[in-house]
């Protein structure tokens, strides 16, 4: 057997190299080749530390740094070389750093495991990324700002049950999702702080003899220090927070979506959107699809079941490290990936889309007025419940006529109610009906320009994050 032909990592215990089935299903380098920036950075503080601590000489933390900052400029250039026989994206950054130093690359990994290496990448990993959602999603954030800025007059129905229920302004709707957003945000900002602790330190997972400071590489990665060292190789955590952060926000993604299919249905007729972003069909030529609504919709599905895959590959893991925590790393990137792709899209999306006031409006009206005249007769004095009742009469009358509300003439309305006899037409009027709502956070023009104002302030008060600092 040749020495070569065994790990470089553990091969010194074996007698012989992996079987080549085992190496492929072992091997995480197809996948956290990516880590490769993240795993350099906390080689680096790591290098620095055993410098400043004495555990090497000065001049080999030295050498060490020059040499993994070599190894970055591959990678970053495409020319490092991945291959399988390299484990992981660890070993082959190490493989690499000794090919570039020579021997005191084999002094890197004293005090430290791969344990609390990988654990550290992921956690820069998850911060760098929720930074980046983060700043995609302000973007998309700004633009439903922007579209309910321009379009404050058009009026459509708001829907319980998807049955028309009473006539909203549309950068009210609009806004109600930038709400959702909103909260999305607070989300994404747990996991950056749950994500902003070094594991590094816990070596294995009880520790090491060597005098390493976890606070020194902390500092140097602008985190905090682990409290316990079996914990920090343990725990998944911050991994856990973003997927949920992830999941949410694609279920809100989702639900914006669907609403968008229907709106630029026929049916609805609400919306079209820019050319830029629909496709076409194979064989249909007069088609054109909302894809990426629908993808935005369809992409739920898995940002959900990665948040699961998660939880349910840690539910049965005793403290310490296990190989099964491998399998965290193709869900969170699958998340974030995901994640990124659409928030690319919707920004543009929403901005270059145009409405179809008239079509909006038309369904806006009708029966949709009727709570509008229970409303004005409670607010003359008449139980709601009573009023309710007589509306609801009035609205079953005019179905059977095939009459609309809006067109009845005041004896019909007055015969329904002697009250009905003073009510101002202009309240069955789409228009009318939303500028007669008086609570706040409601519907009418000036509580959506209020709504307006807020969500501003939020956008103006809210920097972006910038993606992790680059390795110094
Ligand atoms: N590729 C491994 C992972 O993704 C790195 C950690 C390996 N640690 C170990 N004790 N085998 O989790």
């Amino acid at each position: 057997m040749n020495e070569r032909d065994k790990s470089p990592l553990w091969g010194g215990r074996f007698a012989a190299s992996p079987a080549e089935a085992f190496e492929q299903l072992n091997a995480s380098i197809p996948f956290d080749a990516r880590l490769a920036p993240y795993d350099i950075r906390g080689s680096i503080a790591h290098a620095r530390m055993l410098g400043e601590k004495g555990i090497v000489s000065r001049e080999e933390a030295e050498e060490l740094v020059r040499g993994l900052r070599a190894v970055l400029e591959e990678v970053e250039a495409g020319s490092f070389e991945w291959t399988l026989a390299d484990e992981d994206v660890h070993t082959a950054v190490e493989r690499r750093l000794r090919g570039i130093v020579g021997d005191v690359a084999l002094k890197l990994h004293t005090g430290r495991s791969r344990n609390d290496q990988v654990a550290l990448d992921l956690h820069l990993f998850v911060r760098g990324a929720a930074g980046e959602i983060r700043a995609g999603l302000l973007e998309a954030m700004r633009a439903l700002a922007e579209v309910a800025g321009r379009h404050g007059d058009l009026i459509l129905p708001g829907y319980t049950h998807l049955q028309r229920a009473q006539p909203i302004l549309l950068s009210h709707h609009l806004l109600a999702h930038f709400w959702s957003f909103a909260r999305d945000l607070v989300r994404l900002d747990a996991a950056h702080e749950s994500a902003s602790v070094s594991p590094l330190g816990a070596a294995a997972l009880g520790g090491t003899p060597h005098p390493v400071e976890p606070a020194l590489t902390a500092e140097a990665l602008e985190m905090r220090p682990l409290v316990n060292s079996l914990d920090a190789v343990s725990e998944r955590d911050f991994a856990l927070d973003l997927l949920y952060a992830c999941a949410v926000l694609g279920v809100h993604l989702s639900r914006l979506g669907e609403e968008w299919v229907l709106w630029t249905s026929a049916e609805f007729g609400f919306a079209t959107l820019d050319d830029a972003y629909s496709s076409g069909s194979s064989i249909m030529p007069q088609k054109k699809n909302p894809d990426a609504y629908e993808l935005m919709r369809g992409k739920a599905g898995r940002l959900i079941g990665n948040l699961n895959a998660l939880l349910v590959t840690l539910k049965g893991l005793p403290l310490g490290y296990s190989k099964d925590l491998q399998e965290d790393k193709e869900p969170l990137f699958d998340s974030v990936d995901s994640v990124l792709a659409v928030l690319a899209v919707l920004p543009e999306m929403l901005r270059t889309a145009s409405f179809d006031g008239a079509s909006m409006r038309e369904a806006a009206g009708g029966f949709a007025l009727a709570t509008e005249l229970a409303d004005f007769l409670a607010g003359r004095g008449v139980p709601f419940r009573e009023a309710h009742r007589a509306v609801g009469e009035l609205v079953r009358r005019c179905e059977e006529a095939g009459s609309s509300l809006e067109d009845l003439p005041a004896e019909e309305l007055s015969a329904v109610h002697p009250t009905l006899a003073d009510l101002p037409r202009e309240l069955l009027t789409p228009v009318g009906s939303v500028a007669n709502k008086k609570s706040p956070g409601s519907t009418s023009p000036g509580s959506v320009e209020e709504q307006l104002r807020k969500a501003r302030e939020l956008l103006s008060s809210s920097t972006a994050r910038g993606p992790e600092p680059p390795v110094r």
